[in-house]
């Protein structure tokens, strides 16, 4: 058995580090994922104002800001009973939805594309070659002139004249596992280099009702603050104009070049390389129609597809067996174990704490959350939007419902999912001018503060780009005592508990062939596909945290 260590895994957000062990053959066959750098916004939350929740717990991530700014507000909301006017829930809606949207896109071309795209062999592809080829996928695809790609091979090479290539360095050039055509290589780097401009435009649809971005500021506990923007119908067709624009690259690139993947790395797909255990978990949420929303809630055991539960929020649960906390009196602390006597960073971790990340358990099982698992239990569960755009891609590429559970089926699954965004986001606007036209201008539930419970709890559940997000609150005396969070990733990279079971990261990760040990493409590239955000994913856990209404901590 050989150990590999990969540390830190580049192109995520924060910090992540893997340590797999392979056998003669160098196929893996177990694997520690772990979360290597200790957060603790939850100790500054302690004894705040319940009211500025959501302008602290935003500041948990710097890429995932508005999720934790609503979630915790919501927590809030719940906490006091707090109904929202229908116009503030909607306009909460377009912030979060254009963040959908700017997450899934810069995701897939600047932190995963090139575990796809051999950059240097975009540099032998014939231009005319390229045009020919893109049509393969779209019927107009994205700035497909003979010009655009001599003028993107020529800024290509000037950077590997100058000895260095920017953006594009440190990446494992010529490894076999890269299956694109120099073509195919050029059309994916002319859509990088356009997805720079794509996330400074879907930016702004995000500032326009959320004041700005990073960490929007307009969402407030009982409503939002964006009236003015809501009233203007400048501000409203600056927002569909972005979103149109964002639509274009997502019909005319994106989804085509999931497709062009889906089709280069099809025996991959076939194989389920980057399967985990087909355990999926989804809240529901985002009002649709009457009866519909735009995601559908439920859970999923073993891939068994037919047999959907619904989500039952009281069978969570926490463990912190194999991470680095302790119960010392009523509360749990970090506790670092890591390090040999002489200092040295400890490998073998047999039964060892490993991780900052926590160990949620639904049902006492390891979940996957996120893209995948919405468009999976939505699709199942006959969510009518959804349905036809999964029904399409499947057909497209010629892939059935269960290959999407794979590397590269859970990137198809991420662009599928921004496609039907957009959709939704054209009823949410004309909901929304619906509403303002007949006179109902309400952004904000009006109440005391001084009147409301002095003690209560509140909780959440969201969905969010990566995935499932919770928020819990304790407030005691217009105080918030506790304050606790399971983020997507939590979930997604849980180390394992007592039991030995892996989670989502390290089981996708077991019988993987790595080419080459020097270079673990294979392995970063599956880790890349869940979208990981570890900067979210590292909490603070408090054993006082049985109080959070159903939510349950199973301690040491
Ligand atoms: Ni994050």
């Amino acid at each position: 058995m050989k150990k590999i260590v990969i540390d830190p895994i580049t192109r995520i957000e924060g910090h992540l580090r893997a340590e797999i062990e392979v056998d003669e053959n160098n196929i893996v066959k177990e694997a520690y994922v772990s979360g290597s750098l200790f957060r603790g916004i939850e100790i500054i939350l302690k004894d705040r104002d319940p009211r500025d929740a959501g302008l602290l717990a935003g500041r948990i991530c710097g890429v995932c800001t508005n999720s934790h700014f609503r979630g915790a507000v919501s927590a809030v909301e719940d906490a006091y009973g707090l109904e929202v006017p229908k116009n503030a829930e909607i306009i909460r809606d377009l912030i979060a939805m254009a963040l959908f949207i700017q997450d899934h896109v810069v995701h897939f071309y600047h932190l995963h594309s090139l575990d796809f795209v051999d950059v240097t062999s975009a540099l032998e592809a014939d231009p005319k070659l390229a045009t020919k080829e893109a049509h393969k996928y779209a019927k107009q695809p994205f700035r497909n002139s003979h010009a655009h790609y001599e003028a993107v091979i020529i800024k290509l090479q000037t950077f590997v004249n100058a000895g260095r290539l920017g953006p594009f360095s440190n990446g494992y050039w010529g490894h076999k596992d890269y299956r694109l055509t120099p073509e195919q290589n050029l059309i994916m780097i002319s859509h990088y280099l356009e997805a720079l401009k794509f996330q400074t435009n879907i930016s702004k649809a995000v500032a326009i009702f959320g004041g700005k971005t990073p960490h929007p500021q307009t969402i407030v506990v009982g409503g939002v603050t964006s009236v003015a923007d809501m009233l203007n119908p400048q501000r409203l067709n600056d927002y569909l104009f972005t979103i149109k624009e964002a639509k274009d690259f997502i019909d005319r690139a994106y989804l085509p070049d999931m497709k062009l993947i889906a089709h280069a790395y099809r025996g991959e797909i076939k194989a389920g390389l980057g399967r985990a255990n087909g355990n999926f978990m989804c809240a529901g949420g985002y009002e649709f129609e009457d009866e519909q929303q735009l995601f559908c809630n439920g859970i999923i055991y073993n891939h068994e597809f037919e047999k959907i539960e619904d989500f039952d929020e009281s069978k969570i649960t926490e463990e912190i067996d194999r991470a680095w906390y302790r119960v010392r009196g009523e509360e749990a602390e970090p506790f670092y174990t890591d390090l040999n006597e002489d200092g040295t960073l400890k490998t073998a971790q047999n039964e060892d704490k490993y991780s900052w990340i926590k160990a949620p358990r639904y049902s006492g099982k390891t979940m996957e959350t996120g893209p995948l698992a919405r468009v999976l239990i939505s699709y199942k569960r006959e969510n009518r939007l959804i349905k036809s755009f999964v029904d399409e891609f499947l057909e497209e590429t010629d892939l059935e419902l269960i290959d999407l559970s794979s590397t590269i089926g859970r990137n198809c699954a991420r662009a599928i999912e921004t496609g039907y965004i957009c959709e939704y986001i054209f009823k949410l606007v004309s909901r929304l001018i619906q509403n303002v036209k007949y006179y109902d201008t309400d952004t904000w539930t009006k109440y005391d503060f001084e009147t409301l419970p002095k003690e209560t709890k509140g909780r959440v559940f969201l969905e969010v780009p990566r995935g499932m997000l919770s928020h819990f609150v304790n407030i005691k005396e217009q105080k918030i005592k506790n304050f606790s969070v399971i983020a997507p990733t939590t979930w997604n990279a849980t180390p394992k508990n007592f039991d030995g079971k892996r989670g989502a990261y390290e089981e996708a990760l077991i019988g993987l062939k790595i080419e080459d040990t020097s270079k673990p493409l294979e392995v970063i590239k599956v880790l890349h596909s869940f979208d990981p955000c570890l900067a979210c994913a590292v909490h603070v856990i408090d054993s006082k945290g049985k109080e959070l209404g159903s939510y349950k901590i199973k301690s040491l």
